[in-house]
């Protein structure tokens, strides 16, 4: 609920284990392949989050229809009466509801899609995913705010893509397993939630060569033979990332059970060069951390650079860490909007364009503060558990986004934080 607030107070170092859910970046997506095919799928390792039950309403007007079970798994099925609309009242709640126009266009031949707005952070455009559908043999038309896209049959090219969009990836990659012949991806995005992506269309029969690397080869298959599959989702790197700052701006032991150290190896580097122990367990990171942290300069970059979505976590870390340090965000100029927030906790930074200037501080002080997104409201909770006295959190409803029970996760190892 929008009125709902988070009460943190400064944590004591912090000890116990933390269960890492999947990833909302991936989850969302395995849901839209759900379009591709007809059946019924099952994804284990579902977090509970808002994006999850939006997408869900989403794939519902479309024709496929969602079922949440007791262990955390969704069901979904489709039965193959597919109305390829995406109306404006649905897809201005997410942002992934782009992610419906690769499945639909491959599989039905035309899409009506409302155009996805911008976020909090800045402006969004998908000039990469049209001119990449394009390359393939779709033709687009605006009109109304809707984007209308059609195609006979797709058909295989190559494409390189001028920055590796994560989006436009996806959606090619999703449009691509229906094209007549083989369809060459290259300067293609390669995190880890779209290896997940291409692990689940492949255990649905699609044929794709290079997942997890820059250059991905789809030679597509007859629409028709496609089907269902199982798929767990994989761990979220970003909410695994949440509670490592967590214990490293309160101190303490903790063990992050399913956090995949090689899906977050550059951030675990820079986070050793902070101050900040991690090693493997085999099912996942143990993180120590005491005394005060170390500046860094970080930039981000796309994957395997360090994420922008870690970047509000690292300002943090930094705004209590000893030294000055650099940040320079290069994926969305516009987000460093949170900061603004974190210097009525006292913090110390300036903002010039797309860096970041961050003086250390000894202490932040609690004080009200308001999440602008999903990232900033998560890196305001943990901001603090590192001031005195009491912060109060508003705006949850972004954290809600994307975190599985957050605030039950840090009260589980240690933390005074509360809902009110
Ligand atoms: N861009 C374009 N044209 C395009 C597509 C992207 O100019 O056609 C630009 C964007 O404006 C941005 C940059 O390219 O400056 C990166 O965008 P990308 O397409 O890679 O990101 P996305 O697919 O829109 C996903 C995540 C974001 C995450 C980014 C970057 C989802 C639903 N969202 O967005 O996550 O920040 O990749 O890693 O997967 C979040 O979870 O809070 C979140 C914002």
């Amino acid at each position: 609920m929008d009125s709902d607030r988070i009460l943190i107070r400064r944590a004591a170092p912090l000890h116990g284990e933390v269960v890492v859910p999947g990833a909302k970046n991936s989850v969302l997506k395995l849901m839209a392949a759900t379009l591709l095919a007809d059946g019924v799928y099952r994804l284990s390792n579902v977090p509970a989050i808002v994006d999850v039950t939006i997408m869900s309403d989403l794939l519902e007007a479309i024709g496929v229809s969602t079922t949440f079970n007791d262990d955390g798994s969704i069901t979904m099925t489709n039965r193959g009466n597919i109305v390829p609309v995406a109306p404006y009242e649905l897809v201005e709640r997410i942002r992934a509801s782009i992610n419906v126009l690769g499945p639909l266009l491959g599989r039905c031949g035309h899409v009506k899609l409302s155009l996805p707005g911008g976020d909090d952070f800045g402006s969004r455009p998908i000039d990469m995913h049209l001119k990449g559908l394009e390359a393939i043999g779709a033709t687009f038309e605006m009109r109304h705010g809707y984007v209308e896209a059609r195609a006979d049959r797709l058909h295989g090219t190559d494409i390189t893509l001028e920055f590796p969009s994560v989006g436009a990836t996806e959606n090619i990659l999703t449009a691509a397993v229906h094209a007549k012949g083989t369809t060459v991806i290259d300067n293609a995005a390669r995190e880890p939630e779209i290896a997940d992506l291409c692990a689940m269309l492949t255990s649905m029969g699609a044929d794709i060569e290079g997942a997890g690397s820059s250059t991905l080869v789809v030679h597509g298959v007859e629409p028709g033979s496609l089907h269902a599959a199982d798929h767990p989702v994989v761990t979220d790197r970003i909410q695994a990332a949440t509670y490592l700052a967590a214990v490293a701006v309160s101190g303490g032991e903790v063990v992050l059970r399913g956090a995949r150290a090689e899906h977050m190896d550059m951030l675990l580097r820079r986070f050793a060069d902070m101050g900040v122990t991690v090693t493997s367990t085999g099912d996942g990171l143990a993180v120590f951390a005491d005394g005060r942290l170390r500046s860094i300069d970080v930039a981000t970059l796309p994957y395997p650079g360090i994420a922008t979505d870690y970047k509000p976590l690292i300002v943090t870390m930094l705004s209590v860490a000893d030294g000055v340090g650099i940040v320079t965000e290069n994926l969305y100029p516009g987000r460093f909007r949170y900061v603004e927030e974190l210097q009525r906790l006292g913090a110390d930074i300036r903002t010039d364009g797309h860096h970041a200037v961050v003086r250390g501080v000894p202490r932040l002080s609690g004080a009200p503060v308001r999440a602008p997104d999903i990232r900033a409201g998560a890196a305001l909770v943990v901001a603090g558990l590192a001031a005195e006295g009491e912060t109060v959190v508003s705006g949850v409803h972004h954290v809600d986004r994307g975190y599985d029970d957050l605030v039950g996760r840090l009260v589980g190892i240690g933390a005074d934080i509360e809902r009110v």
